[in-house]
């Protein structure tokens, strides 16, 4: 869906996973923190996320140019370089994430992935809510995986916090609207910018990898 100044950026599937996650992400923080009783909501909600995870790891590979991981990792010259770009208050000119963005994103993942994982290995303050893989080593091991679990957390919402401080720091001072781009797919083109040869990949492939990864997901927390 390209006009003069906008151009695809984002595929569906990407987008869906960045606002699943984030639902997910806040369900699994209120189910944990602010209400009683709810850590069934926080298990499931820890389930979606670890899906959701899985998925976007494999689109990093299988996906669309801008969703791959080839087309973000950048090495750490191209990061110091994109650093020292940041005191202008222009748009960037990369069309998918920038060197800072694309290392925030593999962070956020590894994150994301080490706290859905060390969740289904943790016990509950109380003792009587487990991840479904708690039962396969000792109490000790859980209770320490938990502790672990929560610091994690901590770290986490850290993280997220900067991210989204980053994002509003492009909004306000670089006049680039990311989150737009986030929500409907689609960005500016600013001039200067070198335009990628883009593919997009099929929906088809991002709905076979995701029931492949939600039946993994299903027999692993059911079947152990
Ligand atoms: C609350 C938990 C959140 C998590 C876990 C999270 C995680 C992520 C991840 C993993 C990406 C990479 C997307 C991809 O390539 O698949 C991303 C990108 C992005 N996120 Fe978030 N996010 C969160 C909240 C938010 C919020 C609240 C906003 C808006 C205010 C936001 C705006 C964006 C934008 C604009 C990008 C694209 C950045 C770019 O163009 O390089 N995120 N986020």
């Amino acid at each position: 869906m390209q006009t003069k100044q906008h151009i695809k950026v984002w595929d569906l599937p990407v987008r869906l996973f960045h606002w699943g996650a984030v639902a997910c992400f806040l369900v699994s923080w209120a189910s944990a923190s602010w209400f009683d009783n709810a850590m069934e909501i926080h298990l499931y909600s820890g389930y979606a996320m670890l899906t959701l995870v899985l998925f976007r790891i494999i689109w990093g590979f299988a996906g669309s140019t801008t969703a791959r991981f080839s087309n973000f990792v950048r090495d750490p010259r191209s990061l110091a370089a994109y650093a020292r770009t940041l005191r202008h208050r222009a748009p960037s000119l990369y069309l998918g994430h920038n060197p800072g963005g694309g290392w925030a994103v593999v962070i956020m993942l590894a994150l994301l992935l080490f706290q859905v994982l060390t969740g289904l290995f943790s016990t509950d303050d109380s003792g009587s809510v487990r991840g479904p893989l708690a039962h396969l080593i000792s109490d000790d091991a859980s209770d320490t995986i938990s502790a672990i679990h929560s610091v994690a957390f901590d770290f986490l919402i850290a993280v997220i916090g900067i991210h989204i401080a980053a994002v509003f720091f492009y909004r306000i001072f670089k006049h680039d609207n990311l989150i737009t781009a986030m929500i409907n797919g689609t960005r500016n083109i600013i001039p200067g910018m070198t335009i990628p040869e883009l593919r997009f990949a099929g929906l088809r492939r991002a709905a076979i990898i995701f029931i492949l990864v939600a039946v993994t997901v299903i027999v692993l927390i059911r079947f152990n």
